[in-house]
């Protein structure tokens, strides 16, 4: 049996931070109703840099904690939702700006914030099968750039940033399992509605902004999240006991305390990033199992609960052993 395992973990955050000080003075909020009603305190804004570019660094550096080279990467998997460019693809992009010559598949997916969750279910699938040996597994976005600044509902909830893994086939247990799903019933709760082939002139016109009925995709994630985490648990024949580590997607700290009380974990036990990064859709996950694993707290060979949420609706979860 081949199992894919983590080898390695990189983050990137852009310099600029907007805290909410800084957002009191163009938009009708206050950091107290922020702070007690999402958890985040700031968040990091890339002012020039791309996806690709933010993704870059992240894939560089879980590269190094790897002990591996671009060239040894033969596959690439990015979850995003603001991609660099219609196409090539930001895993395209990626590929070539990691100079690797004569690589294996690289593209995108996109299932919004559960992006990453998604991007590693599938690549976990090709090592298992033995079609890659080393993949890279990357959440980058560049979320900021669809806030309707004059939208204080939404523009408060999201910052850029980007986080990768590398999986590496292995006769060690790594990935557990994956579990994914999709309801394509509730675009009108949220989306972006401008694209190419549908309101291409909200695009042109630079009013392709995210929109979201927040309390009613609140209510949906606290739901499904507290669902998808008995079925993986049941997948797995596991109790909530053997769960180490919580890494959740990272949207609002009610959301997150609600599926951590579910688990009966404590909030020790829950990697938690929202206060300084907001929701970076599909690069929180990475980017907070980067925090854990760097400094210390998630160890080798411990149990970790994936879960994330998103348009789509989306939401899947992954278990592994570190
Ligand atoms: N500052 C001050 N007041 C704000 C505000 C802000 N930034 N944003 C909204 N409000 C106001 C609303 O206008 C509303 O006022 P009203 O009662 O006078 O109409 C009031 O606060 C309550 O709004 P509501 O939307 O019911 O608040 P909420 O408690 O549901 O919190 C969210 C709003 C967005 C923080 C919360 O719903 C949420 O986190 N939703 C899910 C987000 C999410 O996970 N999205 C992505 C999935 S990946």
């Amino acid at each position: 049996m081949i199992y894919s395992r983590i080898t390695g973990t990189g983050g990137y955050l852009p310099e600029k931070v907007l805290t909410n000080k800084d957002l009191e003075k163009f938009v009708d909020t206050t950091d107290e109703w922020i702070v007690e009603r999402t958890g985040i305190r700031q968040r990091h804004v890339a002012e020039t840099q791309s996806a690709c570019d933010l993704a870059e660094i992240a894939a560089r550096r879980a590269l190094e904690m790897a002990g591996k080279a671009p060239e040894d990467v033969d596959l690439i998997v990015l979850g995003t939702s603001t991609p660099d460019l219609v196409f090539p693809s930001t895993a395209s992009l990626l590929q070539g700006r990691l100079g690797i010559k004569n690589g294996g598949a690289a593209f995108d997916v996109q299932a919004a914030c559960s992006g990453f969750v998604f991007a590693l279910s599938v690549a976990d699938k090709f090592v298992k099968s033995g079609v890659s040996k080393c993949a890279l597994v990357v959440g980058a976005e560049t979320m900021t750039r669809l806030m309707d600044w004059n939208d204080r509902g939404t523009c408060v909830l999201f910052g850029d940033g980007a986080g990768a893994v590398l999986l590496e086939a292995s006769e060690e247990a790594g990935i557990l399992s994956t579990h994914l799903h999709t309801d394509g019933a509730y675009e009108h709760l949220l989306n972006v509605a401008g694209g190419i082939s549908r309101n291409s002139e909200a695009l042109l016109e630079g009013r392709a902004f995210l929109q979201m009925k927040g309390n009613e995709v609140f209510r949906m994630a606290v739901n499904t999240l507290g669902r998808i985490v008995d079925e993986t648990l049941d997948a797995n024949q596991m109790s909530k006991s053997d769960v180490d580590w919580l890494v959740p997607h990272q949207a609002n700290i009610r959301i997150i305390q609600a599926t951590a009380k579910k688990l009966d974990m404590p909030m020790e036990r829950v990697v938690v990033t929202v206060a300084d990064q907001g929701n970076t859709s599909a690069a929180s996950i990475p980017l907070a199992l980067d925090t854990a694993v760097r400094d210390g707290r998630i160890q080798r060979g411990e149990v970790l609960l994936l879960e994330a949420f998103g348009g789509g609706f989306t939401w899947g979860s992954a278990l592994v052993k570190f």
